[in-house]
């Protein structure tokens, strides 16, 4: 059935010029039913709540579409452009990621735990290809069934380096033949997430870790997530769990973290800051995960200290006299010294809570002055007028985020809805206004989307309706990447609606810095240059989104095929897109989109303005 809509595809969009006058007749009979039929009021639009059901927009938006097409057909067989499909890449670019190819940064210069970073410049010369899937490559499954069981022929970790790695949560895993299994809940495999969770509440002085919000924990960032089972705990109880971890060439974490359906994202800070803004997460958390934190004159530290809200937690959990675990990239078999440690954190005024067994935890203060009290080798604050992007920002050795507006403790910060005092603090890339109209566009944005996201939108003959239900399951998808993300509205919405999404939101560089705002309302979000490639391993999202970034990024040095290969590369198969800009943006995408092979239409909302939707699926190339 796939393959017969999909050539029905490629018959409208592939080059094929003998077909073309067949299919201009075919169109024309459609187009001619389409201006028939619709009725008068044929102002659909997307941004007016509609008391038609869906199913009637749908239908209705198909037909208007087959217009549309009429006139795109008919310029192309008037001689316009015709676009190459790009070959697939060789099997070696199965799990690769651009930036991360650690023996040309060797070969570079770069030592020191440096060659794990990356280095874009260092692997300039991309191929133009397509990644395609392993060979045993299968849909995972939909959340929350994919958190629990995966396809081990979906990513690199092999049996055997699984069975060899050293990582306390291996006993998490247990491996059946093509699959994956995580016994998250109820294993009798091991409980040891939930007793560790558990001890980790009580260390805080709570009675169990459903309070963790009450403890002013919303959001944590996890580094080095093992096989995710921690992050999918915290997930469970309604927290925000990012994952970070280098960038690792065989079995890695995020990999493994994402195709659970867990947010996740290659990071390490070994020379550079994190891409994130100062004081934004309520929780670090780091499990046996490999940095040797009094190293370096404690500038791990200093950057844990300064991506941490006032009142934040820092919980380590580390042998303190054995060597580190295995799966990081800085196999020194050095543990942290305790009492350097002490001495580092007390000079960074962070307060030891509490110590059991292996895990400590200690709070950042929540008095700016704090740092400046200390006498002995007090550490400066860092001379910063207001919030910065820290875009490969290097590492420093300073107290950051003392002069912030944002500086506000944990428990003081209320749960309760924005409102516009504790939006000023934002600052000069922040309307009050701005923030909830964005929020109402997105919400009826969001409906108009989600009943776009069906192949039937590909079709030349849509259901009738009454048919069936077109509307997408809510967990259709689970890993969004928003490209050009703005306030977090499309997240906020995703939220509201009960989908059982979470949400990338990347900030690009260059628009407006509203990533503090992004992640004050806890959610994910990163700062990020989309003339390279995105942090992240291939076929690790759902859907992606940008909303204008294609006339953003018309601006900047970066090439359009580049960025169209690199969206694939981290789509999954059968993944959305949904782009949103002016015509001629759009005009342009749905000419990458054909070369990247995926089917593509593009709908006109309607509603007088030069906005155009491009909707995109990727198919599942099985060869
Ligand atoms: C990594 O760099 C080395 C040395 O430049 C090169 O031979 C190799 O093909 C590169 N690997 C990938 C996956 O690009
Ligand atoms: C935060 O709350 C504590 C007690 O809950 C209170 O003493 C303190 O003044 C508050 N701080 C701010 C900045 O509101
Ligand atoms: C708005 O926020 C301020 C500061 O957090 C608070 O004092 C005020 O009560 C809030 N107003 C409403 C209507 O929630
Ligand atoms: C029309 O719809 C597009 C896409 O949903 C939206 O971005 C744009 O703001 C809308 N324009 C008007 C005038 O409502």
């Amino acid at each position: 059935m796939r393959s017969s809509w999909l050539s029905k595809l490629s018959l409208i969009f592939g080059p094929r010029p003998p077909l073309n006058w067949l299919l201009l007749c075919l169109v024309s009979v459609l187009a001619l039913i389409a201006v028939l039929g619709s009725s008068s009021s044929s102002t659909f639009d997307s941004l007016t709540p509609s008391s038609v059901p869906d199913i009637y927009t749908n239908y209705r938006r198909l037909k208007e579409q087959a217009a549309v097409d009429y006139l795109e057909l008919r310029s192309l067989s008037l001689g316009g452009s015709r676009e190459k499909e790009l070959g697939l890449c060789g099997r070696d670019k199965e799990h690769s990621v651009p930036c991360y190819n650690v023996s040309a940064n060797l070969l570079a210069g770069y030592k020191d735990g440096e060659e794990f970073d990356r280095h874009c410049e260092v692997s300039r010369d991309r191929e133009q290809c397509l990644v395609r899937p392993p060979k045993d490559y299968k849909i995972p499954l939909r959340w929350p069934a994919g958190r629990d069981v995966i396809w081990s022929g979906n990513v690199k970790i092999t049996k055997d380096q699984f069975l060899s790695s050293g990582s306390m949560t291996k006993r998490l895993m247990l491996l059946e033949e093509n699959q994956i299994s995580f016994h998250s809940e109820d294993g009798l495999i091991f409980d040891g997430v939930k007793d560790y969770s558990r001890q980790i509440a009580e260390m805080l002085g709570l009675s169990s870790d459903s309070e963790f919000p009450q403890a002013g924990v919303h959001t944590v960032l996890d580094i080095g997530c093992g096989f995710g089972s921690f992050g999918a705990h915290l997930v469970s109880l309604k927290l925000m769990a990012i994952c970070i971890a280098a960038y690792e060439a065989t079995g890695s974490q995020v990999q493994l973290a994402l195709e659970r359906g867990l947010p996740a994202m290659i990071g390490n800070f070994i020379t550079r800051q994190l891409p994130y803004p100062s004081l934004s997460f309520e929780m670090v958390h780091c499990a046996q995960c490999g940095i040797l934190w009094d190293k370096k004159d404690g500038m791990f530290l200093l950057e844990v200290d300064r991506v941490l809200k006032p009142g934040g937690y820092f919980v380590l959990t580390s042998p303190t006299s054995q060597p580190y675990g295995s799966s990081s990239t800085m196999k020194e078999g050095i543990a942290t010294d305790s009492s350097l440690m002490e001495e580092l954190t007390q000079k960074i005024c962070w307060t030891l809570l509490a110590q059991k067994y292996e895990t400590f935890i200690w709070q950042k203060t929540v008095d700016s002055n704090c740092y400046t009290s200390r006498k002995q080798g007090a550490i400066p604050l860092c001379q910063e007028e207001h919030e910065v992007q820290s875009y490969y920002k290097p590492l420093v050795s300073c107290i950051s985020g003392t002069m912030s507006k944002r500086w506000t403790p944990i428990r003081n910060r209320s749960s309760s809805q924005w409102n516009s005092s504790k939006l000023e603090v934002h600052g000069k890339y922040f309307q009050p206004d701005d923030f909830f109209e964005d929020l109402q566009v997105w919400r009826s944005a969001l409906k108009n989307y989600w009943s776009l996201l069906t192949p039937l939108i590909f079709s030349d003959h849509p259901k009738r309706p009454g048919d069936e239900d077109p509307l997408p399951p809510f967990n259709m998808i689970r890993n969004v990447l928003d490209m050009s993300a703005h306030y977090g509205g499309l997240n906020a919405a995703f939220l509201e609606e009960k989908k059982s999404v979470w949400v990338m939101n990347v900030v690009p560089v260059n628009a407006p810095y509203t990533l503090p705002l992004i992640l004050d309302q806890g959610f994910a979000g990163v700062l990020h240059d989309w003339c390279e490639p995105f942090p992240t391993y291939p076929r690790t999202y759902d859907l992606l989104h940008a909303n204008g970034l294609l006339s953003h990024l018309s601006s900047e040095r970066c090439s359009m095929m580049d960025l169209f290969l690199e969206m694939d590369r981290i789509l999954r198969p059968e993944g959305w897109v949904v782009l949103c800009d002016k015509v001629g943006a759009i005009e342009m995408a749905r000419m990458f989109a054909t070369q990247v092979r995926w089917e593509a239409r593009v709908i006109d909302p309607q509603n007088g303005s030069d906005q155009r939707l491009l909707v995109c699926q990727k198919p599942f190339v099985k060869k």
